[in-house]
């Protein structure tokens, strides 16, 4: 009963490097991204335009975007938190813009200075003008599974959100666990839920892997139906303003598991295991994929 094939979206650009203390050079970040585009892979989220005072190690995302090559068939995406971050996004000319935010107050404040109300107006603006614009846009929902500040969060919280962001406009949700949480018997619980009021093909699940249970997380998560699934390579990622987060699952260790299930993904696993040596040696420390780690020095 598992899928014949799985879409990889690739988030380490953006929710890797944002929590990396070491700036990659604009150029660096180019070749790398350039190397994914190669890889196989079909959507890769390079990086965000937020205020570069909240997240400095992105603060080059114009010339990013800007300086890559294209690869025709790859969307490119990055994070957008409002007007201004849209208007630069799409100056640099950005293939489809991520909306963000949380089901807990705590951290939806946290992150973007907002209530959770005060901030659907400004994503819908977002959301809107993006479309007019001829680009398509896919939401987060932070915390769905725990929040950092809160513990717990109410299922309702996250039912609320997701229907707000699908009566914006978005073409796909991806359900964060945004501080590597959960674990298989509540991401089945929590997709029971959702799955009786959106279509599993329009979410997707965003594991970070604090505890070593994100491939767990997704062997439930594709039982259920989801063929969608957030990963950075060397399992990089985390959030600035989520205490405890940690990288997510690492796209390398990811593949690996799909390949040998003999579920299709169109990712070349010795390309991809390059460009993440590449990055392992500009940040300049071991990175968690357990490839990296046992394989990958050589
Ligand atoms: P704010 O301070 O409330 O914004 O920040 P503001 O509208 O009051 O403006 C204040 C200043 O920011 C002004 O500049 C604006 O021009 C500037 P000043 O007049 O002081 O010089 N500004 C901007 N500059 C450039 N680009 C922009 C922009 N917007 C305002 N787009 C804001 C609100 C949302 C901007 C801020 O809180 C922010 O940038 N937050 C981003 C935090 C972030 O990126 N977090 C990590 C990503 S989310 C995540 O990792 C979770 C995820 O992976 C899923 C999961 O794992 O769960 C997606
Ligand atoms: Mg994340």
């Amino acid at each position: 009963h598992w899928p014949t094939s799985v879409t990889i979206k690739e988030v380490a650009p953006r929710d890797g490097l944002q929590n990396e203390k070491v700036f990659i050079s604009t150029e660096d970040k180019i070749a790398w991204i350039n190397q994914l585009s190669y890889s196989g892979l079909k959507n890769i989220e390079i990086t965000s335009f937020v205020n570069p005072k909240w997240i400095p190690a992105l603060s080059d995302a114009e010339a990013v975007a800007k300086g890559i090559t294209r690869v025709s068939d790859v969307t490119y995406t990055a994070l957008v938190p409002n007007n201004q971050g849209l208007e630069r996004a799409l100056e640099a000319n950005i293939d489809e813009v991520a909306v963000f935010m949380s089901a807990s107050e705590t951290h939806n404040s946290k992150n973007i200075n907002k209530s959770i109300k005060e901030t659907f107006p400004v994503l819908r603006e977002v959301v809107e003008a993006a479309h007019l614009a001829g680009k398509p846009s896919r939401g987060y929902v932070s915390t769905v599974f725990a929040c950092p500040y809160e513990g717990t969060v109410d299922i309702e919280m996250v039912i609320g959100v997701s229907e707000t962001l699908f009566e914006m406009g978005i073409r796909e949700l991806s359900l964060g666990d945004t501080i590597g949480a959960a674990n298989p018997k509540q991401v089945q619980e929590v997709l029971e839920v959702l799955l009786k009021r959106f279509p599993a093909n329009k979410l997707a699940l965003h594991f970070h892997d604090a505890r070593g249970t994100a491939l767990a997380n997704i062997l439930a998560s594709l039982d259920m139906g989801i063929t969608t699934f957030d990963a950075a390579l060397g399992g990089l990622g985390g959030c600035p303003y989520a205490p405890g987060a940690y990288g997510n699952v690492a796209t390398d260790d990811f593949l690996y598991m799909l390949d040998g299930m003999g579920i299709q993904t169109g990712v070349n696993q010795e390309k991809l295991l390059s460009a993440s040596r590449f990055i392992q040696d500009k940040i300049g420390k071991p990175l968690p994929s357990r490839g990296l780690q046992v394989f990958g020095l050589s």
